[in-house]
């Protein structure tokens, strides 16, 4: 088992927002994660990934055989886990192929010619032509879209063991869903796991599995199908009530 998540309590302020999160990704697994807003998907992703502020009170995450509760986002990354689809808002003003080389798999940086084939290659792969952006700058003058993708690029200089991918709740049509499985099933194939946070069926649908996260418990894990019905059936109700001023 790539990562295991153990009985995961995460408390923001004073509220308890993961309320025992028992959860697991295996090699080479696309597992996708769903629920409503409020859920405490985003919290579960930030938390996995050690961003300061979201240490858990309670439970173990194990990863690669080791508990990294303790560890810093620094260490986890060079674990070889990865959380991307935020705003790269940090990289404003490097150029596009400074950015894709940051987190690059060390196999491709062994010498110029190599590093830069892998570059053009995963800038292809999300429909980026690299004479063009090679040299754009990551800023503003990128649109939403050509953002998006040039993150994706970077998840694929990077093949880190594990992608941890949190859709945003807005502007989510912006990459098809035909380039996003491109990517993933490219990461696949070579090995990488994905946990990905999505609102898309579609997406959901493409998993190895899925887990539905409600007010901060996983309550059910499995078939993308037979979630994804229960979801749609069982929530409907419920969703409603989740308090949340978003969508
Ligand atoms: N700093 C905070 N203090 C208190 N509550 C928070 C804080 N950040 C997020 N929350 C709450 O935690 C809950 C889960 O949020 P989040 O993990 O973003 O859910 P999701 O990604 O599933 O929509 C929400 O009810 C949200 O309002
Ligand atoms: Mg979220």
């Amino acid at each position: 088992m790539l990562l295991k998540i153990e009985n995961l309590h995460v408390c923001r302020g004073k509220r308890e927002i993961l309320k025992g999160v028992n959860l697991d990704v295996k090699e080479n697994e696309i597992h996708a994660i769903i629920g409503p807003n409020g859920a405490g998907k985003s919290t579960l992703a930030y938390t996995l990934m050690g961003i300061s502020d979201y240490s858990p009170s309670k439970g173990n995450i194990i990863f690669k055989g080791e508990r990294i509760n303790e560890k810093n986002i620094t260490e986890r990354a060079r674990m070889g886990m990865t959380l991307a689809w935020q705003e790269p808002a940090r990289f404003e003003g490097i150029k596009v192929k400074n950015y894709l080389t940051l987190g690059m798999k060390e196999t491709y940086k062994k010498d110029k010619e190599t590093m830069e084939k892998k570059i053009r290659e995963a800038l292809k792969l999300v429909n980026l032509d690299p004479d063009k952006y090679l040299d754009r700058y990551v800023d503003e003058t990128l649109s939403g879209g050509e953002r998006k993708r040039i993150e994706l690029a970077s998840i694929v200089c990077m093949e880190p063991d594990l992608a941890i991918l949190d859709e945003p709740d807005s502007g989510i049509d912006i990459v098809s869903f035909d380039e996003i499985k491109r990517v993933f099933d490219y990461l696949k194939d070579r090995g990488c796991s994905l946990l990905v946070i999505t609102h898309r069926e579609e997406l959901a649908e493409h998993a190895d599995r899925v887990s539905l996260i409600c007010a901060g418990e996983v309550i059910k894990s499995g078939d993308p199908k037979e979630v994804g019905e229960f979801y749609k059936k069982e929530c409907g109700k419920c969703y409603k009530k989740v308090p949340e001023e978003k969508e």
